[in-house]
C-alpha cells in the first residue's frame, strides 16, 4: 500500500507515520526539510520536500512523487500563526498553508490516486461554533476574502483574534473539502478528522516555547474531557483511518475524537452547506490557477 503524506514530522501525525510505517506501507511524506528528519523515521520512509508556504512548491513536489499509483493520501500538515502573515504566493499564510495547498495537492494527485483510495484530511473541532473553543470560530468560507483578509468587512481586528480566526476558517476549508470532493471525483473515499486538543504538539510555536507549553498544560484543565485528546491516541487514530478497513466507503465523513473513541459526527452547519463546499471548490481552484 502506497500512502502519501504531509505533516508527518512532527505531533500527532509523526505518531501515526511511524505506525503506518509498522504496519509495512510504503510510506513518501512531504516535508520542509527532509535531511533532517525525526530520527524513528530515518530509513523507514521516503521524504521529498514540500513547504505548503508556496504553490510552485506543491507542483514540484506531485512531479517529485512519479507516476505509481497512490492508495491512501493524508492531508494533515497545519499551522496556527500567532501575527498575521503572507505566503509566497501573496495569500493570507494559514488559509494558503493549511487549505489552499493541500486542496491544490488533491487535485494534482486526484489522477493518480486508486479506485477506492481514501483521503483523510485533518480539520478541528475549532471549525465550529458550537464547540465554543477558546479560539475565534469562522464567519463565513468566502475564499476571495480568506486569501485577502484585507477585503474583508468580517474580518477580526484584533490580531490573536484574526489569527485564531484564520485558523479555525481554514480548517473548516479542509472539513468542507472533504465533503464537496465525493461530487468532484469518484471512485475515492474522503473523510475529515478532529483530533481534539492534542497538547504537547508542535501547533503553538509561533506563540514562543514558554507559551505554548503552558497552553499545554493549562487548556487541558479548562476543556471538556472528552475533547482532550494525546499524541498517541490521535495518532493513531489518524493511522486507523488511513488504513482500517471500516473506515472504506467514507463520503466526507467527519470523524471526531471524543474521549477513547472516534465518532462519526456532524460538523457545523457552515460547513453542510452544500452550496457553500461547492462555491469553495470552485473558488479555491481560481485561486490555485487550476
Ligand atoms: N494539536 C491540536 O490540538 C490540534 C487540534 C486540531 C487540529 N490539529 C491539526 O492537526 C494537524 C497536525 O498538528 P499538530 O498539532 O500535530 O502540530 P505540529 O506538531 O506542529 O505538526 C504540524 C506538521 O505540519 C507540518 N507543516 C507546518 N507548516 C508546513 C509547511 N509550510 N509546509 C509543510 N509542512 C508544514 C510540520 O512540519 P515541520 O516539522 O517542518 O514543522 C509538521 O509536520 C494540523 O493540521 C493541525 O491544524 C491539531
Amino acid at each position: 500500500m502506497r500512502i502519501v503524506m504531509t505533516g508527518a514530522t512532527a505531533g500527532f501525525g509523526l505518531y501515526a507515520a511511524e505506525r503506518l510505517a509498522d504496519a509495512g506501507a510504503t510510506l513518501t511524506i512531504g516535508a520542509r526539510n527532509p535531511a533532517a528528519l525525526p530520527p524513528t523515521l530515518h530509513g523507514r520512509v521516503a521524504a521529498l520536500p514540500l513547504d505548503l508556504d508556496s504553490l510552485a512548491n506543491v507542483r514540484t513536489f506531485a512531479a517529485a512523487l512519479g507516476e505509481g499509483p497512490i492508495d491512501v493520501l493524508i492531508l494533515n500538515a497545519g499551522l496556527q500563526l500567532a501575527k498575521p502573515a503572507t505566503s509566497a504566493d501573496g495569500f493570507e499564510r494559514t488559509f494558503a498553508v493549511n487549505h489552499l495547498a493541500h486542496y491544490l495537492l488533491l487535485r494534482l494527485l486526484a489522477p493518480r490516486l486508486t479506485t477506492g483510495a481514501r483521503v483523510i484530511l485533518t480539520g478541528s473541532g475549532t471549525h465550529d461554533p458550537a464547540e465554543k473553543t477558546p479560539v475565534t470560530p469562522p464567519a463565513h468560507a468566502d475564499a476571495a476574502r480568506l486569501a485577502h483578509p484585507e477585503t474583508d468587512p468580517t474580518a477580526e481586528k484584533g490580531v490573536r483574534q484574526a489569527c485564531f480566526r484564520a485558523y479555525s476558517t481554514s480548517k473548516l476549508c479542509n472539513i468542507m473539502t472533504a465533503r464537496e470532493a465525493p461530487r468532484r471525483l469518484s471512485g475515492i473515499d474522503f473523510l475529515s478528522f478532529d483530533p481534539g486538543y492534542v497538547p504537547h504538539t508542535g501547533l503553538g510555536r509561533d506563540n514562543g516555547r514558554v507559551i505554548a507549553a503552558l497552553v499545554s498544560y493549562i487548556l487541558p484543565l479548562l476543556m471538556k474531557r472528552d475533547r482532550s485528546s494525546t499524541i498517541p491516541r490521535s495518532g493513531q487514530f489518524l493511522a486507523d483511518l488511513a488504513i482500517d478497513p471500516r473506515y472504506a466507503g467514507a463520503r466526507g465523513d467527519y470523524r471526531s475524537v471524543r474521549g477513547p473513541a472516534l465518532l462519526n459526527i456532524e460538523p457545523s452547519a457552515l460547513a453542510r452547506d452544500d452550496a457553500a463546499c461547492a462555491r469553495l471548490w470552485d473558488d479555491s481552484a481560481r485561486l490555485v490557477g487550476l
